[in-house]
């Protein structure tokens, strides 16, 4: 196709606005997919996408659109919502010239809506704003025509109405992509220059590259290479999705395909990464991007000890495909072999492990989720902490520092008393709010992740009834006044409970711990005290009395089986229990402790 005759575009909103769905009828009404191989979020190819209706990679698909001036050919890349996968949604829009900005018409702007507006604005996209979902009822076309209006600039009536639901709308807003959205620009002639926006494994076909050609073009059977490792490799395959995958001729200037190479790792195809001719190589890479940074970490541990080896493996097998997961091997006394991992964000952790469950048959445990801290003691050794059991405890510390991140809040203005509250509690800073149409309310706010990984958004979510959206940016480290509080029983440090917390907030969080600890933590044949400590001072204690465990004594009677059956199990109890120090602690104490239920 020569690209005038190409639209290269994305749909971007927030969670739950209706991407997928309106990219379901795109495909439908440009004859893509028939009505009869048709499903709900077709391009959501994995499962837990399907069944948590989110979408966590990009998908691109090409479809063909007809109109007065000619056949045109339109890319569209369906991106996901979530602040986790914010760095999908950058390097997507990089490939394109537009952007749908998609706003549910019962609901208004959002958090995310702001975001990944202001990310397609930095990439000088071109904007369509659109309300969507104006078949429901609860729709205020007119109200929030007004709020996306003032916000992009422009007038409510060009704001465009579609359903993706039921499909009305949907034909116009295809033409208004191909009248505003710019034909890509480019240099057929250049050497070859593709940028590759998203990298997938795929255990039949090895890696799968999807690249948005710049310049040149590139053909079957050609060496390419890749420009930041010179890595030089045969392409098997080259063609479109279409959204099934179509082998083609060859992708010229604008176009946007996959390339097939055999290679059997994302990271020899890395995302960013400029691919050029082997023969004709282009000088000059693409910028890239930047590499997303692990900003939550924690440790991953099989329940079954003899899983290791399992665990091991699944996460090779995960990183083929998912090159943001980071992860090390680590031993806890509390939980035994296992890995510490790192994360782009809660949802991304909740998915990994998710996904190591089912696909790979693991029962985990995951110990709280901690950010990144950089220590520096007074005889300047500096470092970084990962994993609060690791947080040096004797040394002389002269500061810690901890990453922040300014964070954007949309809620009805009634809230804001209340969300203050909140972010406040959290030791966040108020940066400035400002009113987005009648009564919705950005509140803007410097937190630490580290007040956001643990339950913020719950909160946030549950005393608003749901209202508030939230989205976050890192904005850098800054000092603070920190400790870690150890957890210790009989004397002896519990790794998996080291928490490292604001020294205001040390109190609470030991004596949270040890009641809970308290609770969960069977008697034992002597006294077992249970303390929280911050060095050698210890903030808070409780104790389980001793008491002689016998489980037969319930028994009266001759009831023989019965007694075996409580032996049995008493047997399997044990096989379960962790050893700290002369403490017997059932594994299950340990993993309602940490998922704090
Ligand atoms: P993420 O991929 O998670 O970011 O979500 P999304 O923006 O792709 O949203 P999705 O298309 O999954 O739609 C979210 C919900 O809204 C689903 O329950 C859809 O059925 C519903 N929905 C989407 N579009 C419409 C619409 O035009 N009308 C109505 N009534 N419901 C819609």
């Amino acid at each position: 196709t020569p690209p005038e005759l190409i639209r290269n575009f994305c749909i971007i909103a927030h969670i739950d606005h209706g991407k997928s769905t309106l990219a379901d009828r795109m495909l439908q009404i440009t004859g893509v997919v028939s009505d009869r191989d048709m499903r709900a979020q077709y391009l959501d190819r994995m499962d837990i996408e399907r069944e948590r209706g989110i979408t966590i990679k990009s998908q691109a698909v090409r479809m063909p659109w007809a109109t007065a001036e000619g056949t045109f050919t339109l890319n569209m890349i369906d991106t996901p919502g979530h602040v986790d996968f914010t760095y999908e949604v950058s390097r997507s829009l990089a490939a394109c010239e537009g952007a749908i900005l998609l706003v549910d018409a019962a609901q208004g702007i959002e958090a995310q809506t702001l975001a990944n507006l202001y990310l397609a604005l930095e990439n000088d996209l071109q904007i369509i704003p659109v309300l969507n979902k104006i078949d429901l009822p609860a729709a205020d076309p007119e109200k929030y025509a007004k709020e996306l209006a003032g916000l992009i600039g422009g007038k409510p009536e060009d704001v465009l109405r579609v359903s993706g639901k039921t499909g009305m709308g949907v034909e116009e807003l295809l033409d208004h992509v191909v009248a505003q959205i710019p034909a890509p620009k480019g240099d057929p002639d250049a050497p070859t220059r593709a940028m590759i926006f998203d990298s997938v494994y795929d255990s039949y076909r090895g890696v799968i590259t999807y690249v948005r050609m710049i310049d040149g073009s590139l053909n079957p059977r050609e060496r390419i290479q890749m420009m930041s490792t010179r890595a030089v490799h045969e392409l098997l395959e080259i063609g479109v999705s279409s959204p099934e995958p179509t082998p083609t001729k060859g992708l010229g200037v604008g176009e946007v395909g996959y390339l097939i190479t055999g290679v059997k790792d994302v990271r020899q195809s890395k995302v960013g990464d400029t691919v050029t001719s082997a023969a004709k190589p282009s000088k000059a890479a693409l910028p890239g991007y930047t590499d997303p940074k692990p900003m939550v970490f924690s440790g991953l541990y099989p329940i079954d000890g003899s899983d290791y080896p399992v665990l091991r493996e699944a996460l090779d097998k995960l990183k083929l495909s998912d090159a943001s997961l980071n992860y090390e091997p680590e031993t806890s006394v509390a939980l035994g072999f296992g890995f510490r991992c790192g994360f782009l964000g809660l949802l991304h952790l909740e998915i990994v492990t998710e996904r190591l469950e089912r696909e790979f048959g693991l029962d985990l445990i995951s110990t709280a989720p901690s950010v990144t801290y950089e220590v520096l003691t007074d005889d300047k050794k500096s470092f970084t902490v990962t994993n609060p059991s690791e947080f040096p405890s004797g040394t002389k510390i002269a500061s810690v520092t901890e990453p922040m991140v300014k964070a954007a809040i949309l809620a009805p203005k009634d809230y804001v008393g209340t969300i203050m509250e909140l972010c406040q509690s959290r030791r966040g800073t108020l940066l400035g709010m400002e009113y987005l149409g009648e009564d919705r309310v950005e509140i803007r706010y410097s937190m630490p992740l580290g007040e956001i990984v643990f339950d913020f958004f719950d909160h946030l979510k549950s005393k608003t009834a749901g209202y508030a959206s939230l989205d976050y940016e890192p904005s850098g480290d800054q000092e603070a006044d920190l400790v870690k509080v150890d957890i210790l029983l009989q004397g002896e440090p519990v790794d998996a409970f080291s928490a490292i917390v604001h020294r205001d907030k040390a109190y609470a969080y030991g004596v949270l711990m040890t009641e809970r600890l308290k609770k969960l933590i069977p008697r034992q044949q002597f006294e077992v005290p249970i303390q929280a400590a911050i060095g050698a001072r210890i903030i808070a204690r409780e104790s389980i009395r001793a008491m002689r465990k016998d489980v037969l004594a319930k028994c009266y009677g001759g009831d023989i089986s019965r007694k075996r059956k409580l032996l049995e199990k008493q047997k399997e109890g044990k096989k379960r229990m962790k050893m700290v120090g002369r403490v017997e602690v059932p594994q299950e104490a340990f993993i309602a402790a940490l998922s704090g239920d």
